[in-house]
């Protein structure tokens, strides 16, 4: 199928290169000339795992090509994917949808035959009757049609959760248009993927209630966490006890740092703005939104305490800063406010990322970007592994720490604590 998508950042250009890899004809389109061009010469803006090789590979092929130019992608193209950013407003309350609307006013100049114009992008509930209102100001309604179909792609595992998602779900009430997206969505489905056909509005909040569910999901774990360390019990052994109930299933049940990245604080907040508006009481997500923020302060508070509440040019190193392994999205990582909170109190800071220096801490006092893990760790009086990037996981710090009495805390519970005892470092984790 002729595929067009519009926006080429982690859902469009993820999507589009893994539609033409299973065969279809995909134009991905992008309003910056940079990022195009970019592209033709198999330049990726994101750092994604196996999507450069994938690039090239379709892109040689002439199934999937780059353009400015939406006019003849929307003309050439039955289905129009819209990929564009949903951000947090900049009142921190509900998600920015200008760029959905402004695309939506744009693409509705070009359709001239039936279009099925998809929504991937994360948005609000009642946004698809939105995008229609706009479309059918210049479009007759039976020229095109609008449809939810909400995309699940972690950072660093997009590929994997493209080819392999455990549902495709389809908002529409148009059977002809279930059709066809069930044919084009067949090669997932024939290899295992649910199919699931619904209305457009329940598409779009199953999006928003599947991440605040995962985001209350991790909140409830790391409060568990923090019983553990008062009652001296392991968290992953409650973990992995829970987990063996089919009904929790124990995925999203690492203890680790406030979650962060660009999907579950900005969708946790779209969805208790969307039930404020409508006068719905999401009191479990706000409560969730409020824990989350106040890991950073228990982390600090911690850090505090292995260092004797002195932290006044202590040496602390920090190990991975992005918000999670596989990615160099920096975006609500919890470094973000561990590394300022450290810094006003007096701690001079290194750290060291595989995805390298990071433009968040270039302006901080006493913080400096480390070319690697040894020259990072040292000198310090304390290491924290803040990401767990497999980089970090055989770490011999007997042979690389110049300090015998450094403390190390491991903030994603990568190393085992009879090692650590047998090592005699002096080790701190999480729940642990
Ligand atoms: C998430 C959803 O998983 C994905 O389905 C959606 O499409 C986009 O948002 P992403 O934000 O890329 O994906 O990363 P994810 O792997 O979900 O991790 C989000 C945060 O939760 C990270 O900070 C991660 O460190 C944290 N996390 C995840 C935990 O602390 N414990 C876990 O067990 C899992």
């Amino acid at each position: 199928m002729k595929l067009c998508m519009i926006g080429t950042g982690y859902v469009g250009l993820v999507s589009g290169v893994c539609f033409s890899d299973l065969g279809n004809e995909v134009v991905c389109v992008d309003r910056d000339e940079k990022k195009i061009n970019d592209l033709k010469n198999s330049i990726i803006p994101i750092y994604e795992p196996g999507l450069e090789e994938l690039v090239k590979k379709n892109y040689k092929s002439g199934r999937l090509s780059f353009t400015t130019d939406l006019s003849s992608a929307v003309k050439n193209s039955k289905i129009i994917f819209i990929c564009v950013g949903t951000p947090t407003k900049k009142n921190g309350i509900g998600a920015n949808l200008s760029q959905i609307f402004n695309v939506s006013k744009e693409l509705s100049k070009y359709i001239k035959t039936f279009k099925i114009v998809i929504n991937k992008s994360t948005v609000p509930v009642s946004t698809g009757d939105k995008v229609e209102k706009i479309i059918s100001k210049k479009i007759k309604k039976n020229l095109f049609t609008v449809v939810s179909n909400p995309e699940f792609l972690r950072e660093g595992d997009a590929i994997r959760d493209f080819i392999y998602p455990d549902r495709v779900i389809i908002g529409t009430q148009n059977k002809k248009t279930n059709k066809i997206l069930r044919q084009l969505y067949s090669p997932l489905i024939s290899k295992g993927a649910k199919y699931l056909n619904t209305s457009r509005r329940a598409a779009e909040l199953i999006k928003y209630a599947s991440n605040a569910f995962l985001a209350t999901k991790i909140t409830y774990i790391n409060e568990i966490a923090n019983m553990c360390e008062k009652l001296d019990i392991n968290v992953e052994d409650v973990s992995i006890g829970m987990g063996l109930d089919k009904r929790i299933g124990g995925r999203f049940l690492r203890a680790g740092p406030a979650y962060g990245g660009s999907c579950f604080p900005k969708d946790t907040r779209a969805i208790l703005n969307t039930a404020n508006q409508i006068k719905s009481n999401l009191s479990l997500i706000k409560s969730v939104i409020k824990s989350n923020e106040n890991r950073s302060k228990i982390l600090t508070k911690k850090i505090f305490d292995i260092l004797n509440n002195n932290l006044k040019n202590k040496k602390i190193s920090f190990l991975g800063v992005t918000f999670k392994a596989n990615t160099d999205d920096m975006r609500e990582s919890s470094s973000i406010k561990l590394i300022p909170a450290l810094s006003r109190k007096g701690a001079i800071i290194s750290y060291y990322d595989p995805t390298g220096e990071k433009k968040e801490f270039k302006k901080i006092k006493n913080v400096q970007f480390k070319p690697s893990i040894k020259s990072t760790c040292e000198n310090s009086d304390l290491v924290i592994v803040h990401t767990e990037w497999n980089d970090f996981k055989s770490i011999d710090f007997k042979k690389i720490m110049k300090k015998n009495n450094f403390k190390l805390f491991d903030m994603r519970n990568i190393y085992s604590v009879e090692k650590m005892k047998k090592d005699k470092i002096k080790y701190f984790s999480i729940g642990r």
